[in-house]
């Protein structure tokens, strides 16, 4: 199992990261600025090719849904329904076909409010390990 805070694994995101609302783990959160098509991309080496589960820790004041793209390729929605407040955080798991080797994932805000405020990724899989960004 592999948990992506701020740093390891975790490549960008279209906005900043923020720590003035409680609650996260790691150094803060990533929140992405209010638009559609705004992201944060990440990257998950896995030894060989198989699906793992994705853990999406969140916190949002309205419903964010967004598409997960593996490689360049959609392949879910992760609808983060609204949490109820800044502070307040839940997950929502889904299944994403990873490749062997080096994996960009990319959460993509599917409406103009951009994307929730995004704690920490859990991956969990065989043989997971940060990727490199470059
Ligand atoms: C507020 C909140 C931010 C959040 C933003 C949003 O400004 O403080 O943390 O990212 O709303 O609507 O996305
Ligand atoms: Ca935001
Ligand atoms: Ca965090």
């Amino acid at each position: 199992t592999l948990i992506v805070q701020e740093d390891n694994g975790f490549c960008s995101v279209e906005g900043s990261i923020d720590s003035n609302h409680s609650g996260f783990g790691g150094s803060g959160f990533a929140n992405s600025d209010n638009k559609s098509g705004a992201g944060i991309t990440y990257s998950i080496n896995a030894d060989y090719a198989h699906n793992a589960l994705l853990d999406i820790r969140y916190a949002a004041t309205s419903n964010r849904p967004a598409d997960i793209e593996v490689n360049g390729t959609v392949v879910g929605t992760a609808y983060l329904p609204a949490t109820g407040a800044w502070d307040s955080w839940n997950s929502e798991s889904l299944t994403v076909p990873l490749e062997a080797g080096e994996n960009r994932i990319r959460l993509i805000a599917q409406t103009a409010n951009g994307l929730p405020n995004i704690d920490s990724m859990t991956a969990v899989g065989d043989n997971l390990s940060a990727g490199s960004c470059g």
